[in-house]
């Protein structure tokens, strides 16, 4: 505690202590606030709401700063792997070697679905969007996992999260593969986590597929850009859904509900489709334009962040590697040109400099997985199977954490006071 902050409300002084965390803004604890006032805070979308105490990640927006349990992300991005990261976000503590290889192993082992599971798929029409399909299978995760289901033994907690983090390279790769008409893969235990993904999403049965290394570390590199990132809506969801006690599969499924949005982890791929449209430099004015036209709903689509004033550290390392994965696999992609050429001229302009709109992750990572060849719809896809990390281990420091209770917002009433009911005929 560093002290109370003094709030005068209905003629009396009220005291609040205020919390400090080992970074970043100190907190008002309000929560006597009700009890003391009668009244609530009014934040709507929580700009100014600490919804919880997490000592996973850290964002300073205002100096482009993330970390992972103190870890620089353009650290992890360059030096580590995906698989570390995740054993980083659920432990606290990188891992050893044995302790690498042994997280690395236990992953491994859960890649595999339960066979049944295959039958969720035929059920979608082929023209489903990825996101409805992985909603609905990691949902349905619960019935085939009931020895994972008891939130509170902390041993089928760890379980139930390596499944998820396990299972959901096979579950995305299985939705594309059903998009396209072409049969599912297995999973093959000898390849790494995400040349084993890029195996079952590329490969087909009837002939070897070789993991290209330069993909395969772009891939690694997209996948510990999006791991965690504290408390955004697909995360506050999780935890929100996880506090009644839900099972974990269907708090991750609720989460990939969340992520499917436009506004989060759905802006990649409209980010990639609005660079589509824009289709050259030429044109580049127009759409500047448009979202700056208060009349107009139209946004620049990876654009701006709800925490990033600055710039977001983890677009820098995305520009970096689309620079690298564009060189090396050769690909001459004219929407990469009108990406730099949109981010030049934003970055000049008064509303965009004013408004501290930034690059955020969404707006070149569209450009290197379409280059490495995925379709828009897996996009989100790919945000939900790296953020799944995140979200366990947000959901497993929720559920350890004795301060927890069944998130319940309240609000400012504004419909009709009590009247009473009038029969339809006399309406
Ligand atoms: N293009 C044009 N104007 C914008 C944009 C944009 N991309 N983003 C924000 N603004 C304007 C907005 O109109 C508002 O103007 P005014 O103050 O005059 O009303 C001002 O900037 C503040 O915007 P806001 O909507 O109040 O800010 P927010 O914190 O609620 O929203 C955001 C953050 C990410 C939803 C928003 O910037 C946005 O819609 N960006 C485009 C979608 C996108 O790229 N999302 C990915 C976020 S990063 C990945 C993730 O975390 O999921």
């Amino acid at each position: 505690m560093t002290g109370n902050a003094k709030l005068v409300a209905g003629g009396k002084d009220h005291d609040y202590p205020v919390l400090a965390g080992s970074v970043g803004p100190d907190v008002i604890d309000i929560r006597k606030l009700y009890g003391q006032t009668g009244m609530f805070t009014y934040d709507p979308g929580f700009t100014s709401t600490a919804s919880c105490e997490s000592g996973l990640t850290y964002i300073d927006g205002d100096q482009g700063i993330l970390l992972h349990r103190g870890y620089p992300i353009d650290q992890l991005a360059e030096q580590s792997n995906f698989m570390e990261v995740s054993y980083l976000l659920l432990n606290g503590e990188l891992p050893s070697q044995a302790e690498l290889e042994k997280f690395s192993y236990t992953i491994t082992r859960h890649t595999m679905l339960h066979e049944q599971l295959a039958t969720f798929y035929r059920g979608f029409r082929r023209d489903a969007h990825p996101m409805a399909i992985m909603c609905g299978v990691v949902g349905a995760l619960s019935a085939f996992y009931h020895d994972s289901t008891d939130i509170t033994d902390p041993r089928q907690r760890m379980i139930a999260s390596h499944r998820l983090i396990a299972k959901m390279p096979t579950i995305a790769a299985m939705a594309y593969k059903y998009s396209v008409g072409q049969p599912f893969l297995y999973p093959d235990n000898k390849l790494s986590y995400t040349g084993n993904f890029l195996r079952m999403t590329f490969g087909v049965p009837a002939e070897d597929y070789v993991v290209d290394p330069v993909v395969e570390a772009a891939m690694d590199k997209i996948f510990i850009l999006h791991a965690d990132h504290e408390q955004n809506a697909s995360t506050s969801t999780v935890r929100l859904a996880g506090s009644s006690g839900a099972n974990p599969f269907a708090c991750i499924a609720a989460g990939i509900a969340c992520l499917w949005g436009p506004a989060h982890g759905g802006a990649n791929e409209a980010a990639l489709n609005m660079l589509r449209e824009i289709g050259h430099p030429d044109r580049i004015p127009e759409y500047i334009a448009r979202a700056k036209n208060k009349d107009d709903p139209f946004r620049l689509m990876g654009f701006g962040h709800r925490v990033y004033k600055n710039y977001d550290p983890r677009a820098k390392v995305m520009q970096k590697t689309a620079n690298e994965v564009l060189d090396k696999l050769g690909v001459t992609d004219p929407i990469f040109d009108v990406a730099r050429e949109l981010e030049q001229i934003a970055l000049k302009d008064e509303y965009f400099v004013s408004k501290k709109l930034y690059p955020n992750v969404d707006f070149y990572s569209g450009v290197i997985l379409s280059a490495i060849g995925f379709p828009t719809t897996m996009f989100t896809v790919l945000f939900a199977l790296a953020r799944t990390v995140g979200w366990v281990a947000q959901w497993n420091e929720m559920i350890s954490d004795p301060e927890q209770k069944i998130g319940r917002p309240r609000q400012l009433y504004t419909g009709p006071t009590q009247r009473d009911y009038v029969p339809v005929g006399d309406r």
